[in-house]
């Protein structure tokens, strides 16, 4: 990947929200923080970390519906921080699949009109038989077969997963060069989870796709990204980068051992929370961080210096936002997690 030249990059990027309700100068709320990201051609990059962290915003940031406060985006090379849900829109080239399937579908609109409506903007020149054959292939990829039949539905006449399928659908049919995809699986029913996460995988692989997994779940995103990068974020921050398989098998910021300590393991042998005793189990709160590391409160190795700055480490698997990764313990988190 180091000789590729990325298809996005992200240099310093912050974003603040408008804290709801408040009319003071300075109550704006910090939700990103100097963000720089590469996402490379046909990689998959999962984004992870708790509720409420920036996981989303990064996404809409990276599609270019939001425009960041500040800093900069590449895309091929070319500064695009300025097009702001423009040109790269426009092209098509970058597609978002919403959290939220509900919101993202037109609700007087039927499923054809929402997949068609797109198609025919992208590709004036198609003709109506060609649209409706292209239309029959999204739906048999994403196994909403027999494809009449969802077709003539209205959003809310479907189930959360369906609707998950058609804007994964609608998202494929431009064909994209990165697709953001936020909790895609989260709607659907563990059995469908795997075939579309094997969709996502396919597209990957045969059109080389870039895809930018979010989600909270560490299973899903290893298995979509088994041989991708991982990005765990904590409050608006990347506290950690590497190959998903290392930073599994070791991860080194102490949140992110937590997160992979979280993860349920069938196996008696495990003791939950033995190799990592957090000084308080409570969420971080993007609104009211500290200044320096913003997981000194919650860290058990933490020194004073903390609540002033945080520097990253590269270290031979991954790069880790951490002043004292010296008292973080190494190895697996788990004997067993890479049987
Ligand atoms: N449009 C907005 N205006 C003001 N604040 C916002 C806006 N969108 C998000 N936020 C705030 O920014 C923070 C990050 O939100 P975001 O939706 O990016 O988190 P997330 O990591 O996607 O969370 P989740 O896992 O719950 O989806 C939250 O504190 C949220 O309240
Ligand atoms: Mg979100």
């Amino acid at each position: 990947m180091e000789n590729t030249a990325p298809l996005m990059s992200l240099k310093k990027v912050n974003m603040y929200f408008k804290k709801p309700g408040s009319v003071l100068k300075d109550s704006n709320i910090h939700v990103l923080r100097d963000i720089d990201l590469d996402i490379y051609p046909g990689e998959i990059v999962a984004l992870v970390g708790e509720s409420g962290c920036g996981k989303t915003t990064l996404g809409k940031i990276i599609t270019g519906l939001y425009r960041p406060t500040k800093g900069d985006i590449f895309f091929n090379g070319e500064n695009v921080s300025g097009l702001f849900n423009k040109k790269i829109n426009s092209f098509n080239q970058v597609q978002f699949i919403q959290q939220d399937g509900y919101a993202a579908l037109n609700p007087v609109r039927t499923i054809y009109q929402s997949l068609y409506a797109p198609i025919k903007t992208h590709n004036k020149k198609l003709k109506k038989a060609e649209i409706d054959k292209k239309i029959d292939e999204l739906m048999n990829l994403v196994g909403l077969i027999p494809a009449e039949q969802f077709l003539i539905k209205y959003p809310h006449q479907l189930s959360g997963g369906q609707r998950q399928r058609i804007l994964m659908a609608r998202a494929i049919s431009l064909e994209p060069k990165l697709i953001v995809a936020d909790e895609p699986v989260s709607m659907i029913d563990v059995s469908l989870r795997l075939s579309l996460l094997n969709l996502m995988k396919d597209l990957n692989k045969k059109l080389n796709m870039s895809f930018v997994y979010i989600s909270h779940d560490l299973s899903t995103t290893r298995y979509i990204a088994e041989s991708g990068r991982v990005v765990v974020m904590y409050l608006g921050e990347i506290i950690e980068t590497g190959k998903i398989g290392d930073v599994i098998a070791n991860p080194r910021h102490p949140y992110t051992r937590a997160l992979i300590q979280a993860v349920p393991i069938p196996d008696p042998d495990y003791k939950a929370n033995e190799d990592l005793p957090l000084k308080s189990m409570e969420l971080g709160n993007i609104e009211h961080r500290h200044i320096g590391c913003g997981f000194c409160n919650r860290c058990p190795y933490f020194e004073d210096i903390c609540t002033q700055k945080v520097n990253y480490v590269h270290t031979e698997t991954s790069d880790v936002l951490c002043n004292n990764l010296n008292k973080v313990p190494t190895g697996a988190v788990y004997k067993t997690y890479n049987k």
